[in-house]
């Protein structure tokens, strides 16, 4: 078992933490800071981009932007889930405008180079006039790509090798790490609500006028619910927090729901059940550093995704998924979930900009953690701890690299 999956729950209350403050202004407002948090963190980190029920056949595809890049994320012909820049070999065109589709090519739409769905060139009309030119040299740059319990994750580092072994990863110089060993201290440790078999329900996109940091605070403490969130302090009491995972790159735990009650609009069950028996009162929610908001309820798994836009904007993608049986189900209702955290969601997202807005006053000086609030401050620790390496050399002693062996 793992080191980290071995940790048992404590109050969050017990946590040790001893005089953490919020981050200073410019973390959240400065150009340059944003500007190397892109190259730093989203250029090197594994990114959440979706799961892999989104692209269930061959020739499915979704289009992501990823720090001003355009991704292709498509499945082969054999089963595998790839990522390609979207840019074509002949002159650069964009290959797909649309945000998502099927394809059984990838075909540029200038001069018609067409690339198979493992993004081999395979049609490159009157290019065999050209002398030496050989069709295997223009192949689709690849993005690494992979799957952890059903979400696809793309990494940029080192873009364009294909990284399909740790043996080759090590091989690699740099603070490449394979996405294998990137989650091996969660093994296991979600297995039970099998999500690699959940089915998409709804996808919401909100435009959030706030530092992506202030929403991985956010997520991490319930000191704001009483306040905020009326309708979920009703069914999930906020002191209820559990953490298993308060310090590192991943972080979270669990919140009670009360006895036969359920996070939906009815305070009812909407689908069937995804997680353990045991889990029945229990939400868990777990952020994975650096753009995943993982919440894991009784009868559905909510993500968000985070695409931080500029040092003040950041695109939320929320996703909610469902056990297949549901969808079966005449009684299945996810709207009755989805309208809830919709609901939640936007509250959350209007105090994280009223935050950003005092944030950026030059009255604002950073301010003392509550004891409620152990995980934003372990969240801060992290991002301190890079910037004091500059985003760097140390990330590897906070876990954000590991030391290979
Ligand atoms: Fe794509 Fe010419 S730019 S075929
Ligand atoms: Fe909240």
């Amino acid at each position: 078992m793992h080191r980290q999956a071995r940790h048992a729950f404590r109050k969050t209350k017990r946590i040790r933490s001893a005089g953490a403050k919020s981050l200073p202004q410019k973390y959240f407002v400065s150009p340059e800071m944003f500007a190397e948090e892109q190259k730093k963190i989203f250029s090197k980190q594994w990114l959440l981009v979706g799961h892999q029920s989104q692209i269930p056949d061959a020739g499915d595809y979704v289009v992501q932007q990823v720090i001003g890049e355009s991704l292709i994320v498509i499945r082969d012909k054999s089963g595998e889930i790839r990522g390609f820049f979207n840019v074509c070999r002949h002159r650069g065109t964009r290959l797909k405008e649309d945000a998502c589709g099927h394809a059984s090519a990838i075909q540029c739409p200038y001069h018609a180079w067409t690339y198979g769905l493992d993004g081999r060139l395979i049609g490159a009309p009157h290019m065999d006039e050209v002398p030496g030119f050989d069709k295997a040299e223009y192949s689709l740059r690849a993005v690494n790509t992979g799957v952890w319990e059903g979400f696809i994750f793309i990494n940029l580092n080192d873009g364009e090798a294909r990284l399909r072994s740790e043996a080759t990863a090590r091989q690699r110089s740099g603070d490449f790490i394979s996405l294998e060993r990137w989650f091996a201290p969660l093994n296991g440790k979600f297995s039970h609500w099998n999500m690699s078999i959940l089915l998409p329900a709804k996808r919401i996109e909100y435009d959030v006028h706030a530092n992506w940091k202030l929403m991985f605070e956010n997520y991490s403490e319930c000191y704001h619910c009483p306040g905020v969130h009326p309708q979920l302090q009703k069914i999930s009491p906020y002191d209820s927090a559990e953490n298993d995972l308060a310090e590192g790159p991943f972080l979270g735990g669990f919140m009670k729901i009360n006895p036969g009650k359920s996070l939906t609009m009815t305070g009812n069950a909407c689908g069937a059940f995804v997680g353990k028996i045991e889990n029945l009162q229990q939400v868990f929610y777990y952020s994975i550093f650096p753009n995943m908001l993982l919440s894991m309820h009784p009868e559905y798994v909510m993500v968000h995704q985070l695409w931080p836009q500029s040092p003040e904007r950041t695109l939320i993608v929320c996703d909610w998924f469902f056990h297949p049986d549901a969808f079966r189900r005449k009684d299945f209702n996810p709207e009755d979930a989805i309208e809830f955290w919709d609901m939640t969601n936007k509250q959350d997202w209007h105090v994280c900009e009223l935050s950003q807005q005092g944030i950026s006053s030059r009255a604002y000086k950073p301010g003392p953690y509550s004891s409620r609030e152990r995980i934003p401050a372990a969240w801060t620790n992290i991002i301190c701890a890079l910037w004091s390496a500059k985003l760097g050399a140390r990330s590897r002693e906070i876990g954000l690299t590991r030391s290979r062996s």
